[in-house]
């Protein structure tokens, strides 16, 4: 039987709970939501307001409305980052972001719209809030930074750089994607304006799942207009939340999927944390323990999500992960689109191993992959 260690990519399995909800959304509230009066679009319109409602209790968020389906992560921190960058903006963000962000960054700054500085991590792997304020200017309109690396799972001091986003007014945008559904999150604790997420990883949503939360009175341009089957006489995008930011057909099927999802993940928070953090310190110990395997994941438990990121002697990252495929089990290897943590570890020629823990993980499936790390640390290759 197949082993699955590839949650940060994507979760699975899904809990039954989540197929059955695309399932209804499929069959019995199949129907346009906010566009027709019949009983199926306003079944539909209910479910897609229960998923931003369920969203914005997990986080905190002190409206429902501000809580932006989006097709993805990416998708909603393009929303957030062109929505609000003008021209001659400075950025500051860190270097363990993701592509999802620098690549966004990096094309504006190409246009020749913004500027940007790239906030290195300390040598333990965490972002020193203290750098990001050091690399404000006058011209900082906006705060950037993951709130857990996806290569190396290090949890970043994300209230921190809050509180100087807080104390010099300047917007704040946290990438979410490695943390809700993970770990505890309080966007109004975090002190952030913006808060992306995708639903498909630790919520166990579908893919083309995902939203970006908005505080309060944080005004964002649009990056599409179009019908939002409200305020049809007006040529212009209505200004109201969440139609602003939702045009066209939402994703019904998968919205539904992801209400499931978080309501699953919501009603059981602590103990998926508590399996999870006992899955990954079982193999963040058995590994280290294996002579030939670097690991790059903070060695302390409370600093890490389920990632647990490693080399194996002398071999690439893609031919352990190969020879682990072969074995049946699932891991990534490569560049995990973040160059700059790779680039931090020393680790951009190969790669790095991740294995991601997930909530439907055993401890035998741990166990397995151990000794099958061991076995390629000893040489005996697939
Ligand atoms: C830190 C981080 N940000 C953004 C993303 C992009 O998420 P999505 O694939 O939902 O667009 C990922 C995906 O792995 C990620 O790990």
């Amino acid at each position: 039987m197949s082993i699955y260690f590839d949650n940060a990519a994507t979760s699975s399995p899904k809990p039954d709970c989540v197929v059955e909800a695309v399932r209804d959304a499929l069959t019995r509230t199949n129907a346009n939501p906010g566009r027709s009066g019949h009983a199926a679009a306003l079944a539909a319109a209910r479910v897609v307001l229960k998923a931003r409602e369920s969203l914005a209790a997990l986080i905190n968020a002190p409206d429902a409305m501000g809580v932006i389906h989006c097709f993805n992560c990416t998708d909603a921190l393009n929303l957030a980052i062109k929505g609000s960058l003008r021209a001659g903006d400075h950025v500051v963000a860190t270097e363990l972001e993701h592509n999802s962000v620098l690549r966004v960054l990096a094309e504006l700054a190409r246009r020749g719209r913004i500027e940007w500085t790239l906030v290195p991590p300390s040598p333990d792997g965490f972002v020193d809030p203290a750098g990001m304020r050091a690399a404000m200017t006058p011209k900082t309109s906006l705060l950037i930074c993951t709130h857990a690396s996806n290569v190396t799972g290090a949890i970043q001091p994300v209230a921190a750089v809050g509180r100087i986003a807080r104390e010099t007014g300047v917007r704040y945008l946290i990438d979410g994607a490695q943390a809700l559904g993970a770990l505890p999150v309080d966007v109004q604790a975090l002190g952030c304006d913006l808060y992306a997420f995708p639903g498909h990883k630790s919520l166990l949503g579908p893919q083309g799942t995902g939203g970006l939360a908005i505080r309060p009175g944080t005004a964002l341009n649009t990056l599409r207009e179009g019908g939002t089957g409200s305020a049809s006489d007006s040529m212009l995008q209505p200004s109201e939340l969440p139609e602003r930011y939702e045009s066209g057909t939402v994703n019904l099927p998968g919205i539904a999927g992801l209400a499931a999802g978080c309501d699953y993940v919501a009603g059981r928070l602590s103990r998926i944390m508590m399996h999870e953090r006992e899955l990954t310190d079982l193999l963040y110990r058995e590994l280290s323990r294996i002579s030939g395997v670097a690991l790059y994941t903070p060695a302390e438990e409370s600093a890490r999500t389920g990632i647990v990121c490693f080399n194996v002697g002398d071999l690439s990252s893609a031919q352990v992960a190969d020879a682990l495929a072969r074995r049946d089990i699932a891991v990534r290897g490569g560049l995990h689109c973040a160059p700059g943590a790779h680039r931090f570890l020393g680790t951009l020629r190969r790669g790095a191993v991740r294995a991601s823990v997930g909530h439907a993980n055993t401890f035998e499936e741990a166990e397995t992959l151990v000794r099958a790390v061991r076995e390629l640390a000893d040489g005996k290759r697939a």
